[in-house]
């Protein structure tokens, strides 16, 4: 039963749209948490540590955190499979393969594998970057997130690399919200507006409260 469901295209398209929105929440909840840094550095360790102690004492240090780490590993690795074979079946299937050209894919297609691929590569680079501090640009000191997002955010490339990626984030979460509502049978003649305008809305308070924090460091407001 799970086999058939999963080798069907709407089954994948499935999987594609609950793993996408399982990390959507989290990312609003990311966006929303990041937004604390303009209280201080007090304030904004204070609330890394707590995510690190949620649950206790039932739950042992970390123990939440690394639920969540779980979970969002299976919605990446499930999100990116179905994304891969969904994209192998709709090459396969192109009838214009047998004609002169290649025939190409839509814009949004286009531009949602292409941002996929942004953001899987921005992932690494980020939880290297403020989670281990493996590739961090200063004195990395966990336990101690402000100053190492103000680190991050005082150098040219750090700047670069997640403003590129807060941009692909809004744009993959705009066509993506609106993919998933569709899969998911959300989509209807009346609803198809009001679904655009929340996708649309979604993704810029995404992107703007995660820009805020670069802006933020970059004019002094955080230091
Ligand atoms: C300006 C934007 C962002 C800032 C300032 C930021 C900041 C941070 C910081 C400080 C941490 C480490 C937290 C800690 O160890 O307590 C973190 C972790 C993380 N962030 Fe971000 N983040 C941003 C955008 C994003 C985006 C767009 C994504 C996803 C596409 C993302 C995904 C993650 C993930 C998966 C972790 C690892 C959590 C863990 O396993 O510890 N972040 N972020």
């Amino acid at each position: 039963m799970a086999r058939t469901v999963w080798d069907s295209t709407v089954g994948k398209k499935t999987v594609m749209a609950v793993s996408g929105l399982i990390m959507l929440l989290y990312l609003v909840v990311h966006m929303l948490g990041n937004l604390k840094i303009f209280f201080g550095a007090g304030e904004f360790n204070h609330y890394a540590h707590w995510l690190r102690t949620i649950g206790e004492p039932f739950m042992h240090y970390e123990w939440t955190l690394w639920a969540v780490r779980v979970v969002l590993v299976l919605a990446v690795v499930a999100h990116a499979v179905s994304a891969y074979q969904l994209s192998r079946r709709d090459i396969k299937a192109r009838p214009a393969k047998y004609v002169h050209k290649k025939a190409r894919a839509s814009y949004a297609t286009r531009t949602m594998r292409w941002g996929g691929i942004i953001l899987a590569l921005f992932i690494v680079w980020h939880i290297l970057d403020l989670t281990t501090g493996t590739v961090h640009s200063g004195g990395f000191e966990s336990g101690k997130p402000y100053q190492n997002v103000v680190d991050t955010f005082s150098t040219w490339y750090g700047n670069t690399i997640y403003i590129v990626a807060m941009l692909a984030v809004g744009l993959h979460i705009r066509h993506g919200f609106w993919s998933a509502a569709q899969t998911l049978g959300a989509g209807s003649r009346t609803r198809d507006r009001a679904l655009k305008t929340t996708a649309n809305a979604l993704a810029l308070l995404l992107t703007a409260g995660f820009l805020a924090v670069p802006v933020g460091v970059m004019t002094g407001v955080v230091s």
